[in-house]
């Protein structure tokens, strides 16, 4: 049968299905929700080159305009967006000079120009804003270059960087933990490179895929979460603020000036380094003068409320502001939460109207340090604890081929029943889930204790289960100029059918999220993963006297009241109250995982089984509290060091009880009471 026969008779059996049909079941709903009349890869393409056609940072009128557009695509959508506007503190760069002596002998000075090559025809390529670190410190610096690799802590042991600035390579570790690794080895000023043998290849953009020798990866070096100014609460007008003292004082703020540089600039310098490492005898000058402006964001948020639980909420987001074009980061993610809206409001013109709440939230200033997102889960946060079902997140959604998924475990089978669903756009004879599981990443699902985009805020901070997803991976032209929609179209999907594929995904993960009668949660996967952390967590302590009996117990306990919860949906449970009850407590389990004390020393972090590496934002841990208590009494090797290891031990396992006692049955609510 043809494709557009094949079409046609389905359209004439879901229209006959409608028509005698009173009430059609969600599951008809979310067949033609992947069905292919109801999918747009044109009008995705179309998106993406409106909100791709100026760079626009955060607090830009061209963010503004962006804004815009998504606000009128929700309206059009029927979504009833509004804006959710906060207040914060931006960087942008007002003053950059980067020279270099290269021999102490030597007068001949070279000055960098720090500009990145106009290739392609963008012809709005004068407007990104001038390369620089979000964030950095402003300041006048000298001293010999030194190389010191990714910049992580152990490229640093052995190295005396005193009094010199860092040259070290992006690829590894969050810009931010480079900037604060050199600072704290002793150097006085930091340039961060892209390297050809991490983002370069046999030619480049716009000939191929590859970044250009003079391209640039800017990006913030900020280390915490929202608005520096107001950490822990919602930046609204008028609100309780810092002051550039108090910031500085929180020691999130970098502690000496850096910039990035292109791969070019770097083997000039890397020239000039004894050894290949020195320091010296090359001599950097690095000067940086920000400006900090209290700026205007705007998150743009539509609604499509729920008809029978719509205090329950499944929230889907993307950001929406770019360090440049931004047509991989974020704005294929936007592109494709704009495509979910239309997709859902073609639903609703057939009848359809979800059993939850859904919101599509559209962040700003994401880059400079999650701070639409942030600010608005801290303003909201009483009511998302009590309400959020889950948070999906879509960043940079496409940059190429092969899928991937992030997520708290007891997600992990939903992704892959609805990757089971939907074709994989670069080989549609099999199931995005069949080539998943046959490529490297062998189906393998990342965690998300990383702060590397919205979701953070609310699995670290609330406690609501999340999940990432994207196609590709890391892309060479990540935070360049050359992130713009000729890269998509000739490099990144060129048909837009992997936009395609992954609006089929995230948003039926969201549509069983929002209309199962139980909450497709299978908290047996968390405990099988949480099992596999803490035996990874015990070879790692053999030889130390750390008890983990009482976390291998929580685990087990998390378990069983997994498989008696999985029982008694089984079983089915009737009536609306009690089917309630047993969705809240599959709700509320995630919850149960934070703490109100928070990490020791990072108190905003309150989830005590996921949360980012000390050492690494981009790093995700689990037991995180344990593991930087293990990493200080490695260093410090006192008794007390060790003991607060067991410590952090016995709290990562109360909490994990904690979750297990939501999930069970309460015990004066046994069966007889319904
Ligand atoms: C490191 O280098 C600085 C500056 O060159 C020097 O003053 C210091 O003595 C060196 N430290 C060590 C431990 O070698
Ligand atoms: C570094 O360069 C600035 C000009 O950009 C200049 O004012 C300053 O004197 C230089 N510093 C050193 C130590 O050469
Ligand atoms: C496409 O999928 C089929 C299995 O359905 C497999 O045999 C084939 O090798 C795949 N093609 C490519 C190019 O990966
Ligand atoms: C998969 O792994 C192999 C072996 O490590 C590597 O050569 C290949 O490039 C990888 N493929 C992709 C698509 O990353
Ligand atoms: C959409 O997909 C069709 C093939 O299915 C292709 O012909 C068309 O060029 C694509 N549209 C865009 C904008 O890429
Ligand atoms: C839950 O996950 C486990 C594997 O972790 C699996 O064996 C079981 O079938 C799943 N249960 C449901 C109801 O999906």
């Amino acid at each position: 049968m043809s494709k557009p026969t094949a079409a046609l008779v389905f359209l004439i059996a879901a229209f006959s299905y409608f028509l005698f049909s009173p009430s059609p079941k969600p599951h008809y709903y979310h067949t033609l929700f992947l069905s292919s009349p109801f999918s747009d890869n044109a009008s995705i393409a179309s998106n993406l080159r409106t909100l791709t056609r100026r760079p626009h940072v955060a607090g830009s009128l061209a963010n503004a305009e962006a804004a815009s557009h998504v606000l009128s695509s929700f309206a059009s959508s029927s979504l009833k967006p509004r804006v959710a506007a906060y207040k914060v503190s931006l960087t942008y760069p007002v003053h950059r000079s980067l020279s270099l002596t290269p021999t102490e002998s030597s007068k001949s000075i070279i000055t960098f120009s720090l500009e990145q090559e106009h290739l392609g025809d963008n012809p709005y390529a004068d407007e990104v804003t001038p390369t620089f670190h979000a964030y950095a410190k402003s300041g006048d610096v000298s001293g010999p270059a030194a190389y010191a690799n990714y910049g992580r802590v152990e490229d640093f042991a052995g190295l005396n960087v005193s009094g010199a600035v860092v040259v070290a390579r992006y690829g590894k570790i969050y810009r931010g933990d480079i900037v604060r690794n050199a600072y704290e080895a002793g150097a006085v000023g930091v340039v961060i490179y892209t390297d050809e043998r991490d983002y370069g290849g046999e030619e480049c953009f716009p000939e191929s895929r590859w970044m250009p020798p003079s391209g640039v990866q800017v990006g913030t070096v900020y280390n915490g979460l929202g608005d520096p100014t107001t950490p822990g609460w919602a930046s609204v007008d008028g609100c309780e603020r810092l002051s550039e003292e108090e910031v500085e004082l929180r020691g999130d703020s970098p502690g000496i000036p850096s910039l990035p540089i292109s791969a070019a600039d770097a083997e000039v310098i890397l020239k000039s380094v004894v050894g290949g490492v020195g320091p010296g005898p090359g001599i950097l000058n690095l000067s940086y003068v920000g400006k900090t402006v209290l700026a205007e964001i705007e998150n743009v948020i539509g609604v499509i409320e729920g008809g029978e639980e719509p205090d329950r909420y499944v929230i889907l987001g993307n950001h929406r502001d770019a360090w440049t074009f931004g047509a991989v980061d974020p704005n294929s993610g936007t592109a494709v939460l704009l495509e979910i809206a239309q997709r859902l409001d073609k639903l609703q013109k057939r009848g359809w109207k979800p059993r939850r709440t859904i919101i599509l939230c559209n962040w700003d200033a994401e880059e400079y340090a999650l701070i639409g997102s942030t600010e608005w889960v801290e303003d909201n946060r009483q009511m998302l604890a009590s309400r959020a079902v889950a948070y999906l997140n879509a960043d940079c959604a496409v940059s190429g081929p092969g899928f991937r998924a992030s997520a708290t475990p007891q997600l992990d089978d939903l992704i892959k029943q609805v990757a089971k669903e939907v074709r994989d756009p670069d080989n549609t004879t099999q199931s995005i889930y069949e080539s998943w599981i046959r490529s490297n990443n062998s189906g393998v699902i990342g965690r998300l204790g990383s702060g590397a985009s919205d979701y953070a805020s609310f699995v670290q901070h609330v406690g609501v289960p999340v999940v990432d997803m994207l196609f590709g991976g890391g892309y060479p032209v990540y935070h360049s100029m050359y992130d713009d929609f000729t890269w998509m179209e000739k490099f990144g999907d060129p048909m837009f059918h992997r936009h395609v594929a992954i609006a089929s995904v995230l948003g039926m993960v969201a549509l069983r999220l929002a209309d199962d009668e139980f909450l497709p949660f299978n908290y047996t996967s968390y405990a099988s993963e949480l099992k596999k952390s803490a035996e990874d967590l015990e070879k790692e302590m053999l030889g130390h006297s750390i008890d983990i009996s009482p976390l291998i117990k929580s685990i087990q306990d998390l378990s069983t009241a997994a498989q008696e919860i999985n029982i008694e949906k089984e079983e089915g449970v009737k009536g609306a109250l009690r089917v309630r009850e047993l969705n809240d407590r599959l709700m509320m389990a995630e919850r149960a995982l934070t703490d109100r004390d928070g990490l020791s020393g990072r108190t905003w972090y309150k989830h005590l089984v996921y949360g980012p590496s000390k050492y690494d934002d981009y790093g995700s841990k689990s037991f995180p509290g344990v593991d930087d208590a293990i990493d200080n009494a490695k260093r410090v090797k006192t008794k007390a060091s060790w003991e607060h290891v067991q410590h952090e031990m016995w709290r990562v396992s109360r909490a994990i009880r904690h979750a297990s006692l939501v999930l069970k049955e309460a015990q004066f609510f046994t069966k007889a009471h319904y």
